[in-house]
């Protein structure tokens, strides 16, 4: 298993290119499923989560091929297997994203339920609860979900809380649905509305992705389309919280600064100075910074995503910070790895109170989740020694490059094998 080792106190300085996001990539490729002409994915992230999209498409009887180094090509000419098998579930809860493009394209499918996972329960009710309402039977058996229908009918579907994959899924299934769907208190993430585009490029008829309102008028049949993934908003984060939390000057290309305004107004709130353009955001991180609240919310709040990558930074802030997790019940694993650096921070519930500290001391640490993973090493870059991130098998799954880019940007840091 990989290791990070990273010798912190060095000021990031330069300049990065975002990749594509991780979380708009993996239901773009599952809407391959939706037709039997080809589709071509440009600004494709490479991280293992698009590859086990890529096996698990594959396994449902897709052709899946890399057309250059950040390009796919997806074509579901007859899949034949639907079903999401519980080894693919474990590993990528985003599998789920499958049930409704095989639903709706072969009126069946079979996917392992998800569990739960390192961040909370995640259950997937809402996403079964919109397939009853355009008509399909559900059934739950030995673990698996089983769908099926002999048509799918639009219909009027109210969320109880904002879901993003569940929100995703029903747009692919009503997009081949007999009629109109309307999706209420639809998740607004700019991931949902980057799918509407493809989907409305394959000739899906669908308005308003992007608020809380989405209008699905069924078509019998979509076709194949080119489509490039948006920039991804949660890396584009991390990457300024580095400078921030060095005190360094960050330049990031090709990423959209609109996406994650609620992230950028936090960080110049804590003394951080931002310069963004169209397409540029550049960052230059105070000697140091000044603690801020922080609450998460559905987009266009506060991501969860960036809620570990935060609590770095204030774990090194001047004054006392209180951070809420609101979206998610157990996203605090970065908590107890944070201590051992020396962070001071207490948890009730989903509030954390952060006391930052002057200064955190290296230690060998281990990941747990995804944004738990980036948390860390962010830790490491503003700590005084040597840390060690271990099971980085969680960062891979979804940042592309991350030690790379960290690296260009003048971070002491490198891979090596425990
Ligand atoms: N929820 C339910 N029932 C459902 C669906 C969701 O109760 O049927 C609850 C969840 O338990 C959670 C809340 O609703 O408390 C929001 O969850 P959501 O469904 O929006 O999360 P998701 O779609 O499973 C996506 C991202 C996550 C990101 C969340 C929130 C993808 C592939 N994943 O997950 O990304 O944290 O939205 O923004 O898009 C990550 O990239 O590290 C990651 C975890």
């Amino acid at each position: 298993m990989d290791q990070l080792v990273i010798r912190g106190g060095r000021p990031l300085a330069g300049t990065v290119t975002a990749s594509g996001a991780k979380n708009a990539a993996l239901p773009l490729m599952a809407s391959c499923l939706l037709t039997s002409e080809p589709l071509r994915l440009e600004n494709v992230p490479r991280l293992m989560d698009v590859r086990t999209m890529a096996r698990l498409l594959r396994h449902v009887g897709a052709e899946v091929t890399e057309e250059g180094p950040a390009s796919l090509r997806l074509q579901a000419e007859a899949p034949g297997c639907p079903e999401a098998p519980y080894d693919l579930v474990k590993t990528m809860r985003a599998s789920v994203l499958v049930l409704g493009p095989l639903v709706a394209r072969l009126g069946r499918a079979r996917v392992s339920l998800p569990g739960g996972c390192a961040i909370g329960p995640r259950p997937i009710n809402l996403h079964l609860m919109g397939l009853e309402r355009l008509g399909a039977r559900i059934r739950l058996s030995h673990g698996y979900v089983e769908a099926e229908t002999d048509g799918l009918t639009g219909a009027r579907i109210a969320f109880d809380l904002q879901t993003v994959t569940g929100t995703e899924n029903l747009m692919m299934a009503a997009a081949l649905a007999r009629g109109t769907t309307t999706l209420e208190h639809a998740a607004c993430e700019p991931e949902v509305a980057d799918l509407a585009s493809l989907l409305n490029a394959m000739g899906a008829k669908i308005e308003g992705a992007g608020s809380a309102t989405i209008t699905i008028h069924g078509v019998p049949a979509l076709r194949g389309a080119t489509h490039r993934t948006i920039p991804d908003r949660i890396e584009t984060g991390t990457l300024a919280v580095a400078a921030a939390i060095t005190g360094g000057t960050v330049t990031i290309e090709e990423c959209r600064p609109v996406h994650l305004e609620a992230v950028l107004v936090k960080l110049e709130e804590s003394g951080a100075a931002l310069t963004t353009g169209p397409g540029t955001l550049t960052v230059r991180g105070a000697s140091r910074s000044r603690a801020v609240n922080v609450r998460t919310q559905p987009f266009p709040g506060f991501a969860t995503d960036m809620q570990a990558q935060m609590m770095a930074l204030m774990a090194v802030a001047s004054g006392r910070s209180v951070i809420t997790e609101a979206v998610f019940e157990n996203r605090f694993m970065h908590v107890n790895e944070l201590l051992r650096m020396g962070a001071d921070i207490t948890t009730a519930g989903n509030t954390a109170v952060v006391q930052g500290v002057p200064g955190l001391l290296g230690a060998p640490v281990m990941a747990t989740d995804l944004r738990a993973s980036a948390s860390l090493v962010l830790a490491a870059l503003a700590a005084r020694g040597t840390t060690t991130v271990s099971r980085i098998y969680h960062l891979d799954r979804g940042y592309e490059a991350l030690e790379e880019k960290l690296r260009l940007l003048g971070a002491d840091i490198e891979r090596v094998k425990a």
